[in-house]
């Protein structure tokens, strides 16, 4: 069990910023942008799905999880709220947003399934943000030049995923999810998450009028597919997740631990699990 805090963000996130806000590099700002189109969507499916998953645990099961359910709903709201805003800086540049629709209309069809089928979606769109939000915490560079404010946003986001990755895997487990199921959606949000992030990147970049140029794939290259790249550097850990054995607590996550504790500054608590 986590004991999971809600944090409010002390940032600014009224003042607009520019179209390559995160250094002046395209690929950079454009493949963020296209993580936060998706978030607004995809966080409250999280949402839905973990309390929903709640629920239905026997009574027993469901005080044991009650605490931790509220710290992670809280903290996926306040995601959720902040990204929101952050899309609506995007949607003023003219950005447009055809994730978040696509993601919509996704979780619309497969509104009907069990419970558990969402939350084995759920875990393993957790399984990506919590390597996406580790890798962060250990590549900072990949905001250089971006305003403290956005580098606080992004940073405070990884860090909560990183804490909260436990969540709605246990609840699977708690609900009897099997593993044939739990591999099978795993792959397959492994190719719609990658397939949507690209799409909606390339939208991004065309907008911007840098899709065509080379140093925005230069950047790419660096940013993904270097040795230690945010792509290439995590197939190991993506690859754990397909292990019978598995649980998100077997990779440690000390950087998020510290950077909540070294950025006290930069937020309030506003609940705290009893
Ligand atoms: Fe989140
Ligand atoms: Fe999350």
């Amino acid at each position: 069990m986590t004991d999971l805090v809600v944090r409010r963000l002390l940032i600014d996130l009224e003042t607009p910023f520019d179209p390559r806000w995160n250094g002046g590099d395209a690929f950079r700002s454009a493949f963020f942008n296209a993580l936060s189109m998706s978030f607004p969507v995809g966080e409250q499916f999280f949402i839905d799905s973990v309390r929903e998953g709640w629920k239905q645990l026997p009574p027993e099961q469901q005080a044991r999880m009650a605490t931790e359910v509220k710290g992670f709903v809280g903290q996926e709201a306040t995601h959720r709220r902040i990204h929101e805003l952050f899309k609506r800086h995007l949607s003023d540049m003219g950005f447009e947003n055809s994730f978040a629709e696509r993601a919509r209309k996704r979780i619309q069809k497969q509104a009907h399934l069990d419970v558990r089928m969402h939350l084995a979606a759920t875990a393993a769109t957790e399984h990506f943000t919590a390597l996406f939000a580790d890798w962060m915490l250990h590549h900072p560079e990949a905001l250089a030049g971006a305003q403290p404010r956005l580098q606080t946003l992004w940073l405070w986001h990884s860090a909560e995923e990183s804490e909260h990755r436990c969540t709605a895997f246990d609840l699977y487990q708690a609900l009897g999810g099997n593993e044939r199921r739990r591999l099978q959606v795993f792959r397959y949000v492994t190719v719609t998450f990658l397939v949507d992030i690209l799409r909606q990147t390339v939208r991004n970049l065309w907008h911007d009028g840098s899709l065509f140029k080379l140093q925005t794939w230069r950047s790419a290259s660096r940013m993904l597919w270097a040795k230690d790249g945010m792509l290439r550097g995590n197939v190991a850990l993506w690859r754990d997740y397909l292990r019978p054995d598995f649980h998100p607590s077997q990779h440690p996550a000390p950087m998020s631990q510290a950077w909540l504790r070294d950025n006290t500054a930069q937020f309030t608590v506003v609940g705290q699990a009893a």
